[in-house]
């Protein structure tokens, strides 16, 4: 039977190190600010900004939202995100993704500022991880680092298997966990024999979108297993990428979902507008 890796109190712990930094700056006259902007009304990302919203709050972040139409032209968008852009008093600046779809969201992206650009989406700072050069982290993967490390789970020489090559979390978790050494192998959906490649991993990382993909049998006996899925289960129930009934009773660790990776996202987030206020003031 697994051991429950609590997400919930780890990202806790996490942006209690960033209140108590945030707290610092403001005694030095900074004050740490994230604008996030919300193009349209997709209820899932509704929920992610207001919990982005509340995580500021938390920490003492000042946070800016812009609730932009559905119907929003993309020079719309560019002209805000030029005005935040040059805005002093804006550290951070993310632009809620899916954006709608007469909307190119990498021309979005790639007009944040790369210092003010908290997500780590942009080219440059995608590029700089991938050297080990970087300031900001990617949310999701640095928040799956951020939750081994606080289980100690060491990844040094371990085999360690990413279901899913997305720009958001495959691939980045792919660069972190090869810079602590991992042997990293990435799987998607033209993999062949996906099923016995992760069941001689060590660590599983589940970034796949599709509820139950990962099944007790192509999981190892004493694996850790890693689920960054957000899906919506046949009765409506949020659950994960991972069958998290008959895995738990095979893996020497688990992420539930909720409570898993998903506030790990948020608190590293915070994190990255802390930085982006320290580099952008010269401290
Ligand atoms: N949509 C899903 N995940 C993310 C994220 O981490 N950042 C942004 N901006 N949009 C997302």
């Amino acid at each position: 039977m697994a051991r429950l890796i609590d997400g919930k109190q780890v990202s806790a712990d996490l942006k209690m190190r960033v209140k108590e930094e945030v707290a610092a700056l403001k005694e030095k006259g900074v004050e740490p600010a994230l604008a996030v902007i919300i193009v349209g009304s997709d209820p899932a990302s509704r929920v992610y900004v207001n919990n982005k919203k509340k995580a500021c709050e938390l920490c003492g972040i000042r946070s800016v939202e812009y609730a932009l139409e559905e119907s929003t032209c993309e020079e719309e968008l560019l002209a805000l995100i030029d005005k935040l852009n040059e805005d002093e008093t804006i550290n951070g600046i993310l632009c809620q993704l899916p954006v709608p779809k007469h909307i190119n969201d990498k021309t979005v992206i790639e007009r944040i500022d790369p210092k003010k650009d908290v997500d780590c989406f942009s080219n440059v700072n995608v590029g700089k991880m991938w050297v080990g050069d970087y300031a900001f982290k990617p949310c999701t993967p640095a928040g799956v680092m951020e939750l081994l490390k606080a289980y100690d789970i060491d990844v040094s020489g371990k085999n360690c298997v990413i279901i899913g090559r997305s720009n958001i979390v495959g691939k980045p978790m792919a660069a972190l966990l090869l810079e602590k050494n991992a042997t990293v192998t990435i799987c998607h959906s033209k993999t062949q024999n996906l099923a016995q490649i992760c069941s001689k991993a060590d660590i599983i990382v589940a970034a796949v979108g599709r509820a139950k993909f990962v099944t007790a049998d192509m999981v190892k006996d004493g694996a850790v297993v890693i689920d960054v899925g957000i899906n919506r289960s046949e009765e409506g129930k949020l659950c994960g990428d991972v069958d998290f009934e008959n895995v738990k009773e095979k893996a020497s660790f688990i992420t539930p979902v909720p409570g898993g990776c998903g506030p790990m996202t948020i608190a590293v987030l915070m994190q990255n507008t802390l930085c982006a206020a320290k580099l952008q003031n010269n401290l």
